[in-house]
């Protein structure tokens, strides 16, 4: 079987993108299905490719047992459309973004993070402009939507 692929999308894939393939691959490292999976992340705007993650990102997955300091910012391509076979996205402007770059039919099922939440909450807020708290209340979302995604596609491809 070829590998799923799945890709997080915020803006500047530095914050809240980068927290969720992180914690993504963890959990999915911890249920012994690596092999199943591709995980990746990307920004909807390039100014921070090649940067590392936010220091308040790096922070609250290493406080929670999550390593994502080797990952670097990149921005989406057109043909990620293309390739994933799901495009999780942070925010409705996310959402925006990405569907105004789809021409006619792509691969990826595109959507809303928290659409596979237990939260009831479509967003994920931007915690840019904020302070540390913002951090940790985006790890909690973050931790709910990879959850919810795993159960989703654990089910939807029998793993
Ligand atoms: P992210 O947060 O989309 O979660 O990575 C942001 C990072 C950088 C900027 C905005 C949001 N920025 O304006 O540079």
């Amino acid at each position: 079987m070829s590998a799923i692929r799945v890709q997080f999308v915020c803006l500047g894939n530095i914050c809240r993108s980068p927290l969720a393939e992180g914690v993504f691959r963890h959990l999915v490292a911890e249920a012994g299905l690596a092999a199943h999976f591709q995980i990746a992340s990307a920004g909807t705007g390039g100014w921070h490719a090649g940067e590392a993650p936010d220091p308040r990102s790096t922070a609250v997955a290493r406080k929670n047992g999550v390593d994502i300091s080797a990952q670097r910012a990149r921005a989406l391509r057109p043909q990620d459309l293309d390739y994933f076979d799901e495009i999780r996205v942070m925010d409705r402007s996310n959402l925006r973004d990405v569907e105004a770059r789809m021409k006619g039919t792509h691969r990826a099922r595109v959507g809303l993070f928290l659409d596979d939440a237990q939260a009831e909450r479509a967003e994920v807020p931007d915690p840019y402009y904020g302070g540390p708290q913002g951090f940790d209340d985006v790890y909690a979302l973050v931790l709910d939507g990879c959850a919810g995604l795993l159960a989703r596609l654990r089910a939807a491809h029998g793993l």
